[in-house]
C-alpha cells in the first residue's frame, strides 16, 4: 500500500484521474471498476474534461459498477447507475455492451451477483478499482463484519449506510439492502484507488490505516493488497498518527 496525502480535493481527483487515462492509454481494453458517491464526483468531472481533451478511447474498456442500493431504479437520482450515467457515460464514449451495472431491481439478485463474478471472471480481472470509505469503514457495501472471501453478494445495510445515504435522495427513502462486488475482487485487482476527503472522513481514515486489519473495518484490507495506492487529502490525515 503506498499512502498519498495532497493538498486538498482537488488535487487528489487529478492524480486519480490521471491514473485511470494513463492505465486506458496503456491498457485500452482495460477492466475498470469505479465506485460513485460524493468522494469519487471530481474525479469523474476532471476524468472526462481530460479524456475529451486528450481524445482518449474507452469504448474498448469495461466498465463494472461497484455497487447498488437493492430496489431503487436506475432513474432515481440517488442510485449508483444515475450517478455513472452522468459523471461517468455521457460524456465518456464507453460502449453500452461493456457497461455492467447491478440490475437492483432483480428479482433474483442472487443471479445478479453469479452474472457479475463470471463478467468480471471472463474478462480476466479488474484493472482498476476506485473506491470511497463509507463512514463506518465500509467499502461499496461491504459492511463491517463482511468475510474478506466474498465476490459479489447481497448486503443487509449497516445503520450508519442507510441514514448517511439518505444524502443521496431528494426525498427520505427507505435502505435496506446493497448489492455490491465483494472485497475478495478488490484483493484481486490489478490495482486499487482508495480516495477519501474532508474532516469528517480523518477518524474511519485513521482507523484504517493505523488499527488492526479486521473485517469489523473493511477499509482496513486496503493494506493487504500489495499495489493499492490510498489517496487523501490533509484533511482526512490530520488524526493519522505516523
Ligand atoms: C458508493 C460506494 C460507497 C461509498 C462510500 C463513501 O458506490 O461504494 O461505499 O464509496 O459510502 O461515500 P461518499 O463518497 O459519498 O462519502
Amino acid at each position: 500500500m503506498q499512502l498519498t496525502i495532497f493538498k486538498d480535493y482537488h488535487a487528489l481527483s487529478q492524480q486519480a484521474a490521471d491514473e485511470i487515462i494513463a492505465l486506458v492509454k496503456h491498457k485500452p481494453d482495460a477492466v475498470l471498476c469505479l465506485a460513485s458517491g460524493s468522494t469519487p464526483l471530481l474525479t469523474c468531472r476532471l476524468l472526462t474534461e481530460k479524456a475529451l481533451a486528450q481524445h482518449i478511447d474507452f469504448s474498448g474498456c469495461i466498465f463494472i459498477g461497484l455497487d447498488e442500493w437493492v430496489g431503487i431504479p436506475p432513474e432515481n437520482e440517488g442510485s449508483c447507475a444515475y450517478f455513472f450515467h452522468n459523471q461517468v457515460f455521457k460524456d465518456l464514449n464507453f460502449s453500452s455492451s461493456r457497461i455492467h451495472l447491478f440490475n437492483a431491481l432483480s428479482e433474483n439478485p442472487e443471479q445478479e451477483c453469479e452474472a457479475m463474478n463470471k463478467v468480471i471472471f471472463e474478462n480476466g480481472g479488474i484493472d482498476l478499482m476506485l473506491v470511497g470509505v463509507g463512514m463506518n469503514g465500509h467499502i461499496g457495501f461491504n459492511e463491517p463484519g463482511v468475510s474478506f472471501d466474498l465476490y459479489a453478494h447481497v448486503a443487509e445495510l449497516d445503520e450508519t449506510t442507510t441514514s448517511i445515504g439518505q444524502k443521496y435522495f431528494k426525498e427520505a427513502t427507505e435502505l435496506k439492502q446493497g448489492i455490491t462486488l465483494g472485497l475478495k475482487h478488490l484483493l484481486e485487482s490489478k490495482k486499487v484507488l482508495m480516495l477519501a476527503n474532508g474532516s469528517k472522513k480523518a477518524a474511519i481514515i485513521q482507523k484504517a490505516l493505523e488499527g488492526e486489519i479486521t473485517n469489523r473495518l473493511p477499509a482496513s484490507i486496503i493494506r493487504r493488497h500489495p499495489n493499492s495506492m490510498v489517496m487523501i487529502d490533509e484533511e482526512a490525515a490530520v488524526m493519522l498518527e505516523r
